[in-house]
């Protein structure tokens, strides 16, 4: 074994990096007989230096990141920092001064991914980022390299802890999305911003860099349509358990049938109770990968937190560190496919729309015109008067489900459905996926 420790440099030591370096100190023995080589952290990045940090010696602290990345004797920066800037500019430094990367930075990686990839290509480095989508659970490189001789054509599954956990609270205990959310917020799940997590943003960065590893194209936060969990109320919840289904925030990326482009989306959705992701409680994640050859795979476990997120992190850094010591990198970005990204108006699905609308005769029957005229064919319906608005003329609550149909065709309906006097509102509009 070398004697001569690999330096590494922990940019950002919040909730993911004080567990990294908590493990890299504990694990320091079997770390360095699994590299083959001790590692040394060499400096720790942070803003507030005179915050108290368990087990790192002080002198290691610097609020400098530019110049640690810079010293040029680095040769792993784990970046746990978030966000675009400084991150961006830190990551590329540390490819021009010798170093590799391994982060977690799924913002970054979804907006600027490609050329992040080109900039560690063109120095020789390495770019790993397993933590980045679905906390602890090995996603990044079983597409990478696992599956790299399959043909991928679709990846569903539940990628944001956060609001998992919130609506399964909501579903499970009954407690109120805020109450939820502060709950996430203290366990560590959440970004640093919540917004990313409750308005889809954070599994819509993970949708982008899940679809480009797949499909072997690029595919942009930009370009994957998303709608958060804000708008999910408790009677979208009580109506999905009325027909044996849970809300669930999907993230799915699909390759045409054709082969010739692909969709990303992230969106809640109803599921059956009796499929495997109704089960995914609290803040895990679960993500089924479908190939041609392979079938359906199933990746499952905690998907936030800072000690499941370090351990993705510390495995990307004993592979960096491997490839270091034996003078090589890992696969870089495989993007040959340039698949155009289709717009969620050719996305096929079910639905699952809640109106209310006059209680008198016709009205059904006028609805269910709306729907016949836009192509969109109806499966279920179920209406229940609303006993206690006979002051307004009597109103209905009116529940349908559809059959499969272009998501195109549905926004038409909705939109026909709103210009009826007898329909007084679209309470609510929800995909139905995986029957
Ligand atoms: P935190 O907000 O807990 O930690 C961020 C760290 O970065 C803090 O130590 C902060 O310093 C430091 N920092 C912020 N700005 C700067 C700067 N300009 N220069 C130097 N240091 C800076 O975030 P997390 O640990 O939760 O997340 C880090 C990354 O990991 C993000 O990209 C996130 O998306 C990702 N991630 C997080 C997961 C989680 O469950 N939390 C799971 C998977 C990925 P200070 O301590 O002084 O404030
Ligand atoms: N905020 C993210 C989540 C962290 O809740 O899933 C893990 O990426």
């Amino acid at each position: 074994m070398r004697t001569r420790p690999l330096k590494v440099a922990l940019l950002g030591c919040g909730v993911v990096g004080s567990e990294v370096a908590r493990i890299m100190t504990t694990h320091a023995d079997d770390l360095a007989a699994r590299i083959g080589a001790p590692v040394e952290l060499a400096g720790v990045a942070v803003r507030r230096p005179s915050k108290v940090r368990e087990g790192i010696d002080p002198a290691l602290i610097t609020t400098d990141a530019t110049a640690l990345v810079k010293r040029g004797d680095i040769d792993v920066v784990i970046e746990v920092i978030g966000g675009i800037e400084p991150a961006r500019t830190l990551i590329t430094t540390a490819f021009e001064h010798g170093a590799s990367v391994v982060s977690a930075n799924k913002a970054l990686l979804a907006e600027d991914g490609a050329a992040l990839h080109a900039a560690a290509e063109s120095q020789g480095r390495d770019l790993y980022y397993e933590a980045a989508v679905a906390g602890a659970i090995p996603l990044v490189r079983p597409l990478r390299e696992s599956l790299a001789g399959d043909k991928v054509n679709r990846v569903l599954g539940i990628v944001n802890g956060t609001t998992n956990f919130i609506l399964d609270r909501m579903d499970t205990s009954g407690a109120g999305y805020s109450e939820a959310l502060d709950e996430a917020t203290a366990l560590g799940y959440a970004e640093a911003d919540p917004t990313a997590d409750v308005e889809g943003f954070d599994a819509a960065a993970k949708a982008a860099i899940l679809a480009g590893i797949a499909f072997h194209t690029r595919v942009r936060i930009g370009e994957v349509h998303r709608e958060g969990i804000t708008e999910v109320t408790a009677a979208d919840i009580a109506s999905a358990r009325r027909m044996g289904c849970t809300v669930k925030l999907l993230a799915i990326c699909e390759r045409a049938a054709d082969g010739n482009s692909v969709t990303a989306r992230v969106h809640p959705a109803m599921i059956p109770l009796s499929h495997p992701l109704a089960s995914v409680r609290e803040a895990y994640n679960a993500v089924f990968i479908e190939a041609d050859a392979a079938g359906q795979l199933m990746f499952y476990g905690p998907g936030a937190g800072g000690p499941p997120t370090a351990s993705a992190v510390l495995g990307d850094l004993v592979a960096v560190c491997r490839n270091k010591l034996s003078e090589t990198t890992g696969p870089g970005e495989s993007a040959y496919t340039r698949l155009p990204v289709s717009p969620m108006g050719e996305v096929v699905t079910r639905y699952h729309i809640s109106l209310d609308v006059a209680d008198k005769p016709g009205v059904l029957a006028q609805v269910a015109t709306v729907f016949a005229e836009q192509g969109v064919s109806i499966d279920t319906v179920r209406q229940q008067s609303r006993p206690d608005s006979q002051e307004t003329g009597g109103e209905a609550s009116l529940v349908v489900v559809t059959h499969r149909a272009p998501d195109a065709a549905l926004s038409a309906t909705v939109e026909a459905l709103r210009k009826l006097d007898t329909v007084r509102g679209v309470a609510s509009i929800m995909r139905v996926e995986g029957e």
